[in-house]
């Protein structure tokens, strides 16, 4: 697929593919397009060339709450949240737009699961940054998502924050075998912990793409990226 801004090819002949069960981490400098390919899958963005397809239904022209009802849920590089409603209120809202319309799951275990419980009355304004992006997650795991798409989940993070969305995480993919996960990260111990497959995108292109020791030892990647970043 492709997409550009008054000619800059943020994403540029970007062919990929998530597939249920599996934690794939988009990897790349400022500017890689990241956001961009997240915004194309999650409809923000309309490609100028290419599709999308969700569990075998072309979904291009879709509207984003179409999409999240047919099971994509995101989370946001910067949270989108309603300052004046509080965490439970969050939930509830959510849920009603899910996959599953409210049937599941119940907010109290979401909130439980995210370490929100004690925080459910608070307004979303009054959160600290690290709460805001859990309540987002809890937002993200109210639609009941087949794939789950996350925009620098553990940016701001405290390392116990970064320690309880890890668990989180990894408590998702033991009860849910088949949901899919685009990691967007610049935390390489988050993305090296949960990934099987990173993708590298430099300048809109995918530079590299395999499981995580490759992507570590790659020298197109290291020269790009990590290097960058001891
Ligand atoms: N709405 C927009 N209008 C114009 N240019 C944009 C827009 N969104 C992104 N861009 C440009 O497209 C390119 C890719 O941006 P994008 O936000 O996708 O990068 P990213 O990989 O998510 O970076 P970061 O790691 O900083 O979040 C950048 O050059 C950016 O300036
Ligand atoms: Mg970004």
């Amino acid at each position: 697929m492709r997409k550009a801004f008054d000619g800059l090819r943020a994403v540029d002949n970007v062919d990929f593919e998530l597939r249920a069960g599996e934690v794939v981490a988009l990897i790349g400098p400022n500017g890689a397009g990241k956001t961009t390919l997240l915004n194309v899958l999650s409809g923000q963005l309309r490609p100028d060339a290419g599709r999308v397809v969700l569990a075998g239904r072309d979904v291009t022209r879709w509207p984003p709450h179409a999409r999240a009802r047919a099971g994509l849920a995101r989370t946001f590089q910067i949270p989108q949240l309603a300052p004046s409603l509080t965490v439970r209120e969050h939930v509830e809202a959510a849920r009603l737009r899910g996959r599953l319309r409210g049937r599941r799951p119940e907010p109290e275990g979401l909130l439980h699961a995210v370490g929100l419980g004690d925080k459910r009355d608070v307004p979303a304004g009054a959160l600290a940054h690290g709460d805001r992006r859990l309540l987002e997650l809890a937002l993200a795991l109210a639609l009941e998502p087949k794939a789950l798409l996350l925009d620098e989940p553990a940016a701001g993070l405290s390392p116990a924050e970064v320690e309880r969305f890890l668990q989180l995480v990894r408590g998702l993919r033991a009860e849910r075998d088949d949901l899919a996960i685009l990691l967007v990260e610049h935390d390489m111990d988050v993305v090296f912990e949960l990934a099987e497959r990173v993708v590298v995108l430099h300048r809109g292109r995918v530079l590299a793409e395999g499981p995580p020791p490759a992507i570590r030892e790659h020298p197109d990647v290291q020269a790009v990226y990590l290097g960058a970043r001891p």
